[in-house]
């Protein structure tokens, strides 16, 4: 059976194919493979996003359709930038500008503790859905290291660790990650499809 991996993100589309891995019965498919534009994300929370999103995929595509949005909850900013981390800056997707925003909003600021975290959707094309949510906490380092990842992941230091999520090789941050922990907790619903696809009917 397909299923489409619902996202316009290279980075995030190899991180979920390396995370789900094979499974037997499933053939994943991603939104670049059928031409399907990105929904837009006009929730206000990274649940509704993610909702939205493979919503919108399964129903496009016809096919089982699995989404995630992820954002970045800073303490000391009240949880910013969390539902609006790719628009921080005010530019769409700059990396490096929500990344110079952020260090310079905790300039000179004792508590650096922040989080990562990702609500995945599945949604099958008939608009029933289940959502599961995967948390990483950490600190904000005091300036940019590592090439690995994206986003965020350079300024990112997970908890027990003392380099950055960029400064991983990518099966270490795939073992620990947020988006890790969001999509294990999907993982029985895969199995459950690719045994029985007639829970598709
Ligand atoms: P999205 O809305 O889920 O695509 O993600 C929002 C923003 O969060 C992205 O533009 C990235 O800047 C950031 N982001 C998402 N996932 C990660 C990650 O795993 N590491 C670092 N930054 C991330």
């Amino acid at each position: 059976m397909k299923v489409l991996i619902g996202t316009g993100n290279p980075a995030k589309l190899a991180e979920i194919r390396e995370i789900l891995g094979e499974i037997p019965g499933i053939e994943w498919v991603s939104a670049a493979e059928l031409n399907l534009p990105e929904p837009k994300e006009e929730g206000k929370t990274l649940e509704e996003n993610a909702i939205i999103k493979a919503v919108a995929y399964a129903k496009h595509s016809g096919l089982p359709a699995l989404a995630e949005d992820t954002g970045l909850e800073v303490e000391a900013l009240a949880g910013a930038p969390g539902v609006l981390s790719s628009r921080f800056s005010g530019k769409e997707k700059d990396y490096a500008a929500n990344n110079e925003k952020l260090l310079a909003l905790l300039s000179g600021k004792e508590n650096r503790r922040a989080r990562f975290r990702t609500v995945a959707c599945l949604a099958l094309p008939d608009g029933r859905f289940w959502t599961s949510e995967g948390v990483l906490e950490g600190t904000i380092a005091e300036e940019p290291r590592g090439k690995g990842g994206f986003g965020y992941d350079p300024l990112f230091i997970p908890e027990g660790e003392s380099r950055t999520l960029a400064e991983m090789a990518p099966a270490e941050k795939n073992a620990i990650s947020h988006r890790k922990r969001a999509l294990e907790g999907l993982r029985p619903l895969f199995l459950a499809l690719a045994k029985n696809p007639e829970l598709l009917a």
